[in-house]
C-alpha cells in the first residue's frame, strides 16, 4: 500500500514563537493540515508524521488521527526520514511519498500525477521539481542527456549549477522497498553536516536504480514559509485564490478589503460579501444574501436571502430570509428560523428563534426555545444562570414579551402570552395571558419645585 511521510521537525527560528513551523497557519488552518489534506485527497491514508522541535505540540494538533515519530536531533531531511523507517517496514509493498510539512499549496494532482511518472518509468525514487525566477536557497536539479544525475544544495553547489532554474520542491515519490536501502547509505559529508535525503538520487543512479523527476507546471506548490513576512504571502496567495474561485461561482464583491474566507466555505451564486467579512471553517451560504461589513462567521449554516451586517456568528444555524445586524451575536448551538429579525446589541445563545419572530434590539436570549410571531421588547433578558445551574426558557407562539422583562428560567410561558413592561416573571404563565409585576405608581405632585426652593433657600 503506498504511504506518506511529512517532515514536521522545523522549528521556525525566523518566526520568533514557541512553536513547530507547520503549525503556523495558512488561511486559518496550520500549514501541516493543508499537506495532510492534499495526501487524503490523493488517496493516502497511511500517513506518518517526522516531529522535532517541541513535536507534543504536533501530536497534541494531530490528537491521535495519524502517527508521529521523533527526530531527536536535527541531523537533515535524510535522518529525518530515517526515523520512519519503522513505519516504512510494517509494508514495503508499495510507494512512499516525502512531503516537507511547511509547504502548505501541495496539492493531490501533483502527488497523482508524479506517482504515474513513477510507476511509468520504474524509478527508486521520483523527485517533484518545479521551475523559479529566483531559485536562491533550493536545491538545484542536475541533468544530464540521460535524464536527472543529482540534487545540489544552494551551499555546495558551484555558480554554474546555481544559475540552474529548476529546483527540488522537497516532495518525492519512493519505493519504499528502495527507501529503506537509500537510506542506509546516506552520509554527512557536505558543507551542512547533514544527512541529506536528496542524496538517494545519486546513489539510487550509481546503483543502476532509476531515479527521474516530475516538473510541476505549478511553481506555487514548492512555497514555504521561514518567517512572518513569507507566512503573510502564503496567506495573501492563499486568500486570493479562494476569493478568485468564488468569483466564478458567481459570488460578488465590490471590494476585498479585509474579505478572508477560508477554503472550507461554500457561499451560494448571487450572495454579496462586503469588506472586513471573516467565513471560517466549515460554513455554508446560500444564494442572494448580503454578508457584512465587518462580520465574523464560523461554522454556520445560512439559509437564502439572509442578512447578516456587522455580525458574529458562530456553531449555528440561520434559515432564509432572516434579518440580522447591525451589532449582533449568535453563540454556538442557535438555530434562527425563517423570517425572524435580529436588530441590534441583541445577544442569541443556544437558543431557538421561531418563525418571523422579531428581537430588535438590546436583549440577551440565552438557553431558550422561542416560537414563530414572538416580540421580544427592548431589554428583555432570558435571566438562565442562577450562578451554579443553567436554566432554560420556553416561550411559546405569538407571546409579546414587554420591554425590560426578566424571565427567571426555568420557565415556560404558554402561547399568544403577554408580559407587562418591566416584569419580572418567576414561574410559569399559562396560554393568553397577562404577566405583570409591578408596584403601586406614586405621583408626588410638585416635587421638583419644593426641592429647588429648599437647595435656593439653604445658599
Ligand atoms: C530541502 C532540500 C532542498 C529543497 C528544499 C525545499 C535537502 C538536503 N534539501 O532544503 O533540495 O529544495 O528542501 O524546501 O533535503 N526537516 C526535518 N529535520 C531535519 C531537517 C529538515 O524535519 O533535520 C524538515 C523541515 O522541517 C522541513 C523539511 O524537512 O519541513 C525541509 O527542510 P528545510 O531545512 O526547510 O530545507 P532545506 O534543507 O533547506
Ligand atoms: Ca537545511
Amino acid at each position: 500500500m503506498n504511504k506518506a511521510i511529512i517532515l514536521a521537525g522545523g522549528q521556525g527560528k525566523r518566526m520568533k514563537a514557541d512553536m513547530p513551523k507547520p503549525l503556523f497557519k495558512v488561511l486559518g488552518e496550520p500549514m501541516l493540515e493543508w499537506v495532510i489534506t492534499a495526501c487524503e485527497a490523493a488517496g493516502l491514508s497511511d500517513i506518518c508524521v517526522v516531529k522535532g522541535f517541541m513535536g507534543e505540540m504536533i501530536d497534541e494538533y494531530l490528537d491521535g488521527r495519524y502517527r508521529t515519530v521523533l527526530q531527536a536531533e536535527r541531523l537533515g531531511t535524510g535522518h529525518a526520514v530515517m526515523q520512519a523507517v519503522p513505519f516504512l517496514k510494517e509494508d514495503e509493498s508499495g510507494n512512499t511519498l516525502v512531503l516537507c510539512g511547511d509547504a502548505p499549496f501541495i496539492d493531490a494532482k501533483t502527488i497523482e500525477e508524479s506517482l504515474v511518472i513513477h510507476k511509468q518509468q520504474n524509478n527508486a525514487v521520483t523527485v517533484i521539481t518545479a521551475e523559479l525566477d529566483n531559485p536562491y536557497g533550493y536545491g538545484r536539479i542536475i541533468r544530464t542527456q540521460s535524464g536527472i544525475s543529482g540534487i545540489v544544495e544552494q551551499k555546495d553547489a558551484s555558480d554554474e549549477q546555481r544559475a540552474i532554474r529548476e529546483v527540488n520542491s522537497g516532495a518525492y515519490w519512493f519505493r519504499t522497498a528502495d527507501l529503506v536501502e537509500l537510506l542506509g547509505k546516506l552520509d554527512c559529508n557536505n558543507s551542512q553536516n547533514e544527512y541529506y535525503l536528496t542524496d538517494t538520487i545519486s546513489i539510487a543512479l550509481s546503483e543502476g536504480r532509476n531515479a527521474g523527476a516530475y516538473k510541476s507546471e505549478n511553481a506555487d506548490i514548492i512555497r514555504g514559509a521561514n518567517d512572518r513576512k513569507d507566512l503573510l504571502e502564503l496567506n495573501t496567495y492563499a486568500r486570493n485564490a479562494v476569493i478568485e474561485k468564488h468569483l466564478v461561482n458567481g459570488v460578488g464583491f465590490v471590494c476585498t478589503d479585509g474579505v478572508i474566507i477560508e477554503r472550507g466555505v461554500e457561499i451560494g451564486a448571487g450572495t454579496e460579501i462586503l469588506p472586513g467579512t471573516i467565513l471560517r471553517g466549515k460554513t455554508k451560504i446560500g444564494t442572494g444574501c448580503a454578508i457584512g461589513p465587518n462580520t465574523v462567521i464560523e461554522n454556520c449554516i445560512i439559509g437564502d436571502d439572509v442578512t447578516l451586517n456587522t455580525a458574529q456568528a458562530y456553531d449555528s444555524e440561520v434559515e432564509s430570509g432572516v434579518k440580522i445586524g447591525p451589532f449582533v451575536h449568535i453563540r454556538p448551538g442557535s438555530c434562527i428560523k425563517s423570517g425572524a429579525k435580529i436588530g441590534d446589541f441583541v445577544e442569541i445563545k443556544n437558543s431557538t428563534i421561531g418563525e418571523k419572530t422579531a428581537i430588535a434590539h438590546l436583549a440577551y436570549i440565552g438557553d431558550s426555545d422561542v416560537g414563530k410571531k414572538v416580540n421580544i421588547g427592548c431589554g428583555t433578558v432570558t435571566v438562565n444562570y442562577d450562578g451554579i445551574e443553567k436554566s432554560r426558557c420556553v416561550i411559546g407562539d405569538n407571546c409579546f414579551i414587554g420591554c425590560n422583562t426578566n424571565l427567571i428560567a426555568p420557565i415556560k410561558l404558554g402561547k399568544a402570552v403577554y408580559t407587562a413592561a418591566g416584569t419580572t416573571v418567576t414561574r410559569d404563565v399559562p396560554d393568553f395571558a397577562l404577566a405583570i409585576d409591578r408596584g403601586v405608581l406614586k405621583v408626588n405632585e410638585g416635587y421638583t419645585l419644593r426641592k429647588l426652593k429648599s437647595k435656593i433657600s439653604d445658599k
